[in-house]
């Protein structure tokens, strides 16, 4: 029996892993899940609902969960960053999300991002990729990406904060108990600090050949 070809992207905020997921997807022909959205989703819903994901269990919202919740546009604002972390550390939480995880790369395989892909969701994924970057490389990159302007009046300020921001979440994924970040210990670490996203790609590629031939 020939396993689902699943690539594993994960790594700490803003890193890239996104963009490499897609791309590399697209370049391989499998369909990608960026799997930050479900923690999104599940803490929109709450949030919506009034409810404070620091002190309430996210569980009915996520399996209330419905397509529909995914596709919002307000699902990268910085109280769902915070809140998304929030509710990430819930195990009951986490568990609820699994299925839809594993079953997405049902049968062909697929390529997923998120932070536990390679260590709990697809233990056995042919290729992991560990992306990662400084806080300082990563903090730009979300600035810039969500229509930061670094010729604009008190931009050092606004970086500040998405750097405190993500240096948290990152704090706050790693030290949980349920599914933390961290590297799969067979997965392949890319330091992107000084590489733009086409030579993440190309690197991604080389490491998914690499693997291929080895599996063959
Ligand atoms: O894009 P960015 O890296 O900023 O965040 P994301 O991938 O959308 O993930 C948002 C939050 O969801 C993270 O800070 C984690 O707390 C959580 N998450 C997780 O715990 N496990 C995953 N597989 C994906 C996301
Ligand atoms: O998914 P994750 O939060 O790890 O990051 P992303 O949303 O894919 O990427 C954050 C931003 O960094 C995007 O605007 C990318 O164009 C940019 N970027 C990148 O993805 N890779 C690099 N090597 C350099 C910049």
């Amino acid at each position: 029996v020939r396993q689902p070809f699943v690539v594993a992207v994960d790594g700490p905020a803003a890193a890239g892993k996104g963009t490499l997921a897609k791309r590399l997807a697209d370049e391989i022909g499998l369909p990608y899940l960026d799997t930050g959205l479900l923690y999104r989703a599940v803490a929109r819903r709450m949030l919506d609902a009034s409810e404070d994901p620091a002190h309430t269990s996210g569980l009915e919202q996520a399996e209330g969960l419905s397509p529909e919740d995914l596709l919002r546009g307000d699902l990268r604002v910085p109280e769902v960053d915070r809140a998304a972390s929030l509710v990430a550390r819930q195990p009951e939480v986490r568990h609820a999300l699994v299925g839809v995880q594993r079953r997405f790369a049902d049968e062909r395989g697929a390529v997923l991002d998120g932070r536990d892909i390679g260590t709990v969701i697809f233990p056995d994924a042919l290729v992991k990729l560990y992306v990662t970057a400084s806080p300082a490389a990563r903090a730009l990159r979300r600035y810039l990406q969500t229509g930061g302007d670094t010729t604009r009046p008190g931009w050092e300020e606004e970086l500040r904060e998405i750097e405190t921001s993500i240096r948290a979440r990152d704090e706050a994924d790693s030290a949980r108990e349920a599914a933390p970040l961290r590297m799969a210990e067979d997965a392949v670490m890319i330091v992107t600090d000084d590489m733009d996203a086409n030579a993440v790609l190309a690197e991604a590629i080389r490491i998914v050949r690499e693997r291929l031939a080895a599996a063959d």
